[in-house]
C-alpha cells in the first residue's frame, strides 16, 4: 500500500488506481464533517451538489447555486490539510459557453480553494475538460446516474443497463479520459458495466452504487452516518446512526431544561459576595 503522508494529488490517485489500492471518497459540506472526515483518512472530500438536498432541504440538486457551492468549498477547504477536495459545478453553471464553465470552475478553486472540480456529463463536455485542463483546473467527470438530469432521465434509476447504454458509457469514459479528466465518477452503473469500463481506461473511476470493480468509492456523508438522510438507496452502507444519537442526546437536553435538572452548580459562574450585596441590597443573603 502507497503511504499518504503528503497531501493527496491526482498524480497519487492514479498511482493508486495503478497499484490496486482502492480510493476512498466521501461528501462533506461544513467545516466539522470535513475535519473529522480528514482524521478518519479519507482520500477525497467531494463537496457534492447534493448538499442541496442533504443541507439545505431541496428535493432535487438542480437549486443548487454557484454561490451556494462556494459558501461550502469555503467550509470544506479550511478544515482539511491533506485530503483532497474535489466541488461540484452545480446545474446550469457549465452549460452555457465553454467559457462561462472555466469561469465557474475557476472561482470553485479561487474563491472555494477546491482542488478539482466536478462536471456531470460525457462526451459533449469534452471540450470543457480540455479547456479546464489547460487553465490548469483538474476535472473529474460524472456518468452513470446525473442527478442533475434527473427530469430528462424520468427518475433516480440504474443506467447502462442495455448494451447500447452501456457502450455509450464506455465511450463517454473513454472521450473524458482523452480530453484530460483525472477521474471519473460512475454512479448507479451495473457492476459489470463499471468494472468494464474501470479496466479500460487509465484513469480512477469511483463508483456509487457501481460495483467493487472501481478503483475507488463515494458515499454521501449523510447517508453514511444515517444523518437525517431520509433515503437509503441500495447502494448504501449505514455504518452508525448519528442521527438516532443526536436525537437522543437532545431529548434529555430539552427534558433536563424542563424539569430544571439542567443546568446545575456544575455548569455556573458566581459572581463575589460584594457584587452579590449591592446588586441585592441588605439582607439578600439571609
Ligand atoms: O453530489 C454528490 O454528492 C455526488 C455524489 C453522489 C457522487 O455527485
Amino acid at each position: 500500500m502507497t503511504e499518504r503522508k503528503a497531501p493527496v494529488t491526482t498524480a497519487w490517485l492514479r498511482k493508486q488506481k495503478q497499484e490496486k489500492q482502492p480510493i476512498a471518497m466521501i461528501t462533506a459540506y461544513d467545516y466539522p464533517t470535513a475535519k473529522l472526515v480528514e482524521e478518519a483518512g479519507a482520500d477525497m472530500i467531494l463537496v457534492g451538489d447534493s448538499l442541496g438536498m442533504v443541507v439545505l432541504g431541496y428535493d432535487s440538486t438542480i437549486p443548487v447555486t454557484m454561490a451556494d457551492m462556494i459558501h461550502h468549498t469555503k467550509a470544506v477547504t479550511r478544515a482539511v490539510k491533506r485530503t483532497f477536495v474535489v466541488a461540484d459545478m452545480p446545474f446550469m453553471s457549465y452549460h452555457g459557453t465553454v467559457e462561462e464553465g472555466v469561469k465557474n470552475a475557476g472561482r470553485l478553486m479561487q474563491e472555494g480553494l477546491a482542488k478539482a472540480v466536478k462536471i456531470e456529463g460525457g462526451s459533449e463536455l469534452a471540450p470543457l475538460v480540455t479547456r479546464c485542463v489547460q487553465a490548469g483546473i483538474p476535472v473529474m467527470g460524472h456518468i452513470g446516474l446525473t442527478p442533475q438530469s434527473v427530469h430528462q432521465l424520468g427518475g433516480y434509476k440504474v443506467q447502462g443497463k442495455n448494451i447500447a447504454a452501456a457502450t455509450k458509457l464506455l465511450e463517454d469514459a473513454k472521450a473524458l479520459e482523452a480530453a484530460g479528466a483525472f477521474a471519473i465518477v460512475l454512479e448507479c452503473v451495473p457492476e459489470e458495466v463499471a468494472a468494464k469500463i474501470s479496466e479500460s481506461i487509465g484513469i480512477p473511476t469511483i463508483g456509487i452504487g457501481a460495483g467493487a470493480g472501481c478503483d475507488g468509492q463515494v458515499l454521501v456523508f449523510h447517508d453514511v452516518v444515517s444523518y437525517a438522510s431520509e433515503i437509503q438507496p441500495k447502494f448504501v452502507k449505514k455504518y452508525v446512526d448519528i442521527g438516532r444519537l443526536i436525537k437522543d442526546g437532545v431529548e434529555r437536553y430539552v427534558s433536563e431544561v424542563k424539569s430544571r435538572e439542567f443546568p446545575t452548580a456544575d455548569h455556573v459562574f458566581t459572581a463575589s459576595e460584594e457584587t452579590v450585596a449591592k446588586l441585592y441590597g441588605e439582607g439578600a443573603k439571609e
